[in-house]
């Protein structure tokens, strides 16, 4: 019975076909209901989600900000003891970690606030790059540049889509768990400006690949899942799309696209003119 509610009359003449018209607009008008009750449960779903996120995130970020004082205060206090600075770094380093994840999570709490600029997609990435190398080495990730460098400026939130950049080559790497080559790529077509990110990594299984974009989505043991999460809004958020290609064992491909003109670009209100840049 349920389901027969969804079912179409045929059409019919006479009086019995404006019945008829009037149960099917009936039917299509309670179809619509339900695909919006469905849409608000999701995004209530997201958004209780995110309250819980925000509150684990700030319970955590003190005891952590606590430790990070009390290693600098270790450092110059113990200064003379042999060894002690390869400890440190490692809890610094750990640290450094926790933290990251903990702004994941309030990020997924708490979209923050949106600033648009005129930048150049090529010097984000090379950016982004400049501070994850040391990780990338050590990770034996090799990277391989290829940068159109007619590339045209866009506008947009330069530290969400720098954000969504290190989401993507920190999966990179850890996909290489015993190294490999990161491959990007920028480009344009048709007036779109295209960025491709490809890993010789373990690959996602296709059974998977509907889910990774996902929050909490993850397959690592300290994983939060919220990486590509975020990242899909804020690309979204830009007018453009983010896809995946991949195949197991041998690698993937993550290719973003941004719109030249962002529907972003309307929002004069968003717009922060002292500080075009990149
Ligand atoms: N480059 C990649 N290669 C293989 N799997 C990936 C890659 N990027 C993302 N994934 C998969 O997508 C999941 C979700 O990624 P993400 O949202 O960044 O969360 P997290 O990194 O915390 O697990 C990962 O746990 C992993 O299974
Ligand atoms: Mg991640």
């Amino acid at each position: 019975m349920e389901k027969d509610i969804h079912h179409l009359l045929p059409e019919m003449s006479g009086e019995l076909g404006q019945v008829a018209r009037a149960v099917n607009r009936m039917a299509v008008s309670l179809t619509e209901k339900e695909r919006l009750e469905d849409q608000l449960r999701q995004s209530e779903h997201l958004i209780a989600l995110g309250r819980l996120a925000t509150g684990v995130a700030h319970e955590l970020r003190n005891p952590i900000g606590i430790i990070k004082t009390l290693v600098e205060l270790m450092k110059q206090e113990y200064s003379q003891v042999s060894g002690i600075e390869e400890f440190t770094r490692a809890i610094d380093e750990q640290v450094d970690r926790q933290a990251l994840e903990i702004q994941e999570l309030l990020d997924f709490g708490r979209p923050t606030k949106v600033s648009i600029k005129e930048c150049s997609v090529n010097d984000l990435i090379k950016g982004v790059l400049s501070f994850s190398a040391a990780m990338l080495r050590k990770q034996r990730v090799g990277v391989v540049l290829q940068l159109d460098n007619k590339l045209s400026r866009i506008f947009a939130d330069t530290e969400k889509l720098k954000q969504v950049f290190v989401n993507i080559i920190v999966n990179a790497a850890e996909a290489m768990p015993s190294g490999g080559k990161l491959e990007i790529i920028t480009r344009e077509t048709d007036n779109m400006v295209v960025i491709s990110f490809s890993d010789t990594g373990e690959g996602i299984p296709a059974e998977e690949m509907v889910r990774i974009f996902d929050p909490f989505y993850t397959t690592k043991k300290t994983g939060t899942g919220l990486g590509l999460s975020i990242s899909y809004q804020s690309i979204q958020l830009h007018g453009g799309t983010i896809e995946v290609d991949s195949a197991l064992n041998k690698g993937s491909t993550f290719i973003i696209s941004l719109p030249l003109i962002s529907p972003l670009c309307d929002r004069s209100d968003l717009l922060d003119a002292k500080n075009s840049g990149n």
